[in-house]
Parts: structure tokens; C-alpha cells; sequence
């Protein structure tokens, strides 16, 4: 009922009348009291007047159930929601949750994570109340060989949705980073559970770098946020809401074909090394190419020196 509440309060332009919401849900008007309390002690600014009831006049950037879901409007994406305040990792309680029957479009959320997972090994800063920490559970049709292309079309998703928070523009860097004015806002890590031909299920993780202030050591270099970038916060929810449109929309394009054919153009769009030099940097050796953009298969297309096209699908890109 709260959820119910809260999202009646965002859509109504005036005030919510006690009676009506006690007809509304058939319960007592102490139990909406109790909820529109529960809402104040949450950060939620609600104006009771007498005779005309009550009214949102402010709302907190919190990642709560009911808040989240007040503001979602996706047809699938994220309708099925877990929500915390602190776990681990969001990846790896996704992949729990998938084997125990989440089903394909469940998210899970986390206001912070005490062990939040890179790429290649690495850990992920997860501080408290300022980022968002979410895994999206997947279970296609598709083959195994072609999921590494979901990461990318999650970038696409992400990038677009961070375009519509941010002043400057969002740009991938290959494969899966978002970096806005150069610096990293978001990093994406992909897990598969599989058979040789069959998909179990996918869990995208993705940490979005919102509302933080500053960055510690060497990250100082590489990372920033849209806050500071901005200079004003973002409500973490609405972004939320605006990466699971955008990956709805993204995701069902990449299905019908199982290709990135009809999305590379836009991908390589908004690639921050389109025809510039890259340095790739794969495990046996390192060399220097002019990224060209990514071919359907989502590889990177390296010109070389001599005027060979190399095609990337594993290392890393500088820039
Ligand atoms: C990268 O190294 O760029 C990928 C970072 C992915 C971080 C996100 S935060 C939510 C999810 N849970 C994790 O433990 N990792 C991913």
C-alpha cells in the first residue's frame, strides 16, 4: 500500500484526500496514516492539510523498493524488483537469485555493496547512498556465443540514459564503459550461466557513478560522476527507470536479429575513440591502431599502421 501511495502522491498535481485512499485500499484511516509516516521517516516531505489531505512537496534520492517502483514505468524491465540496502554484490546475488527462479527482466538493487565486482578481477568502489549498484536478470533465447553482444547493447542503453541527466554528452569506450568529458561514469560487468547451447541465464551488472564528490587516489584520474560533472544531483531512481526504457527498447532491436547490425551505426556514434589512435593492449603483446568502429559481431575494428583491419574482441583499449 505504501508503494500505491507514494506513486498516487507522484502523479497527483493537487492534494490526495485521507478518505478517498482509505476507500481506494478499503482500510482504516490510521493504517494510511501509518503509511503516509512511514514515507516522512523515509526523507519523503508530505503536507497534511486539513479537509483536503495530503501532498508531495519533496522527495529523497533513496533506492528503496517503493520508491523505485513509484517511479518505473518499463513494460519488463526491472518490474521484478529486489532491493537492499547493503549486500556484497548485486551480481552475485542476481546469479543466486536466477537459479532459485527470478525470472528474465528481474532487477536487483543495492544502496551500497561491500564487495563490488570489476572486470578482470578487479573490485568496484560501492560507497553508501550516492551510486547506483544494480544487476538486470536475463534469460533469452539466444546462443552462448552471441552474449557477449548483450554487454554492448547495455552500453548503448546506459550511455542513452545518462544522456538524458547529464549537460554534456556520454560517450562508450570500448566495449562496455561509459566516460563522460573522458573520465569513467560507468562500468559494466557481464556473467553467464550456460550449457554448451543453452543460455541458464545472464546477469548484467552495472555501477553507475551519480551523485559521489570526490574519488579517492588513482581513481581521481580515471573516474568521475554526473554530479560533479553537472554540479547538481540526479535522483538515482529516475536514472534507474531511464536505463531499463532504454535497455527495453535496445534489447528487443538486438533480438530480431541475434546481430548488432541495426545498432552498430548508433554505437559507434557515441564511441569516444571513433577514428582516433588506440593503443590495444592484449595479453601476448600491445600495439597501435585507428579504431574504426565495432563490426554486428560488436569487435572493435582496429586499422593498422600498414592499412590492415584488425578485429578486436578481447584486450584492452586505451582512451
Ligand atoms: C568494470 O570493471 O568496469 C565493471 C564494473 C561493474 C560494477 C557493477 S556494480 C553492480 C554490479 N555488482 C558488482 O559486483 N559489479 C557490478
Amino acid at each position: 500500500m505504501k508503494t500505491k501511495i507514494l506513486t498516487l502522491l507522484k502523479n497527483t498535481d493537487s492534494y490526495l484526500s485521507g478518505q478517498d485512499l482509505c476507500n481506494q485500499f478499503g482500510v482504516s484511516r490510521t493504517a494510511v496514516w501509518k503509511a503516509i509516516n512511514q514515507l516522512k521517516e523515509e526523507g519523503y516531505v508530505i503536507e497534511a492539510v486539513p479537509n483536503k489531505g495530503y501532498s508531495l512537496k519533496e522527495c529523497p534520492d533513496v533506492l528503496a523498493y517503493s520508491e523505485i517502483k513509484s517511479v518505473l514505468t518499463s513494460k519488463w524491465a526491472g518490474q521484478e524488483l529486489f532491493c537492499f540496502d547493503t549486500i556484497d554484490s548485486t551480481n552475485t546475488k542476481a546469479k543466486q537469485l536466477a537459479e532459485e527462479g527470478a525470472n528474465h527482466g528481474a532487477l536487483v538493487v543495492s544502496d551500497n555493496q561491500s564487495g563490488g565486482k570489476g572486470r578482470r578481477g578487479r573490485s568496484w568502489e560501492s560507497p553508501v547512498s550516492t551510486g547506483i549498484f544494480m544487476t538486470l536478470i536475463l534469460k533469452p533465447s539466444l546462443n552462448p556465443s552471441d552474449a557477449s553482444m548483450l554487454t554492448l547493447v547495455m552500453a548503448i542503453a546506459v550511455a542513452k540514459a545518462c544522456n538524458k541527466l547529464t549537460k554534456d554528452s556520454c560517450f562508450i569506450k570500448w566495449p562496455n564503459d561509459i566516460v563522460l568529458n573522458r573520465k569513467k561514469i560507468c562500468g559494466i560487468l557481464t556473467e553467464m550461466s550456460a550449457e554448451m547451447d543453452y543460455i541458464n541465464h545472464i546477469v548484467i551488472g552495472i555501477g553507475i557513478n551519480v551523485n559521489m564528490d570526490t574519488f579517492q587516489n588513482e581513481l581521481k584520474e580515471k573516474a568521475t560522476s554526473i554530479k560533479i560533472e553537472n554540479g547538481y544531483p540526479v535522483k538515482r531512481a529516475e536514472l534507474i527507470n531511464q536505463v531499463m526504457l532504454c535497455f527495453e527498447e535496445e534489447y528487443e532491436i538486438f533480438m530480431m536479429h541475434h546481430t548488432l547490425e541495426a545498432q552498430k551505426e548508433r554505437y559507434n556514434n557515441m564511441l569516444v575513440s571513433l577514428d582516433k589512435e588506440v593503443v590495444i593492449m592484449e595479453p601476448s603483446k600491445e600495439f597501435i591502431g585507428i579504431a574504426r568502429g565495432i563490426n554486428s559481431k560488436g569487435e572493435l575494428m582496429v586499422e593498422k599502421e600498414d592499412g590492415q583491419m584488425m578485429a578486436i574482441y578481447a584486450g584492452e583499449v586505451s582512451v
